[in-house]
């Protein structure tokens, strides 16, 4: 920790950049169980955005888990580190003028909570991506419930490591097979819609 640092404020600011891209940024939150399909909701609602015009950024788990955050793993105190850090990413692309797109389990609520405090007042748009436990382990993309059921992973969320579902978030889609992933994306899109985001 240096607390020899002095913040700069530097006169060129987000509401110039907002400006300059012609549009309002903001921060969409995707929490939900690994296999809920947070990735791929957001990958479509980004894909909508950018038909729109509108400049995106797309952060994701996996992805950025294989480069700035390669050094953590799933205990904890690791993933409370990957979402500390996440969040000030995001808040710096958010900052840019960007309408960035936060894929991650984030399975505690004080660790989304912080992110939300990071924020300027309604710039976090928490969406959970609800798909029970059941449903997440029969789609089981990338065999992980498997090997965790096995013994193989330890600590994997859902199987013995815990998920804190939101208590109210700004969105909640159910993805458990009965909407399409195109209806899910619109009822996104909607909400920055409704309230002048895009
Ligand atoms: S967290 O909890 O927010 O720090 O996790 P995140 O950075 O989103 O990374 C989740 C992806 O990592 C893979 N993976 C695991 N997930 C959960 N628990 C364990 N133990 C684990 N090990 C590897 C998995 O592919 C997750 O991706 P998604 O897209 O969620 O399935």
């Amino acid at each position: 920790m240096n607390d020899n640092t002095v913040w700069h404020a530097h006169k060129i600011c987000r509401n110039h950049r907002e400006f300059l891209n012609g549009q309002r940024s903001c921060l969409l939150w995707f929490t939900g169980l690994s296999g809920s399909g947070k990735s791929t909701i957001a990958g479509l609602v980004e894909e909508r955005l950018h038909e729109l015009g509108k400049l995106t950024y797309l952060l994701d788990g996996d992805n950025v888990r294989k480069g700035m955050n390669g050094d953590l793993g799933f205990s904890d105190a690791d993933r409370i580190e990957n979402i500390r850090r996440i969040g000030e990413m995001s808040r710096l692309f958010v900052d840019s003028g960007v309408i960035t797109l936060s894929a991650f389990i984030s399975p505690f609520r004080s660790e989304r909570a912080a992110v939300r405090q990071l924020m300027e007042e309604g710039d976090f748009i928490e969406v959970f991506v609800d798909a029970p436990l059941s449903t997440c382990e029969s789609r089981d993309p990338k065999g992980l419930y498997k090997r965790a059921r096995n013994g193989e992973i330890r600590n994997f969320t859902g199987i013995d490591s815990p998920y804190e579902t939101p208590h109210s978030p700004e969105i909640r889609v159910v993805n458990d097979g009965s909407v399409s992933p195109r209806e899910v994306t619109t009822t996104v899109v909607d909400y920055l819609r409704e309230r002048r985001f895009i």
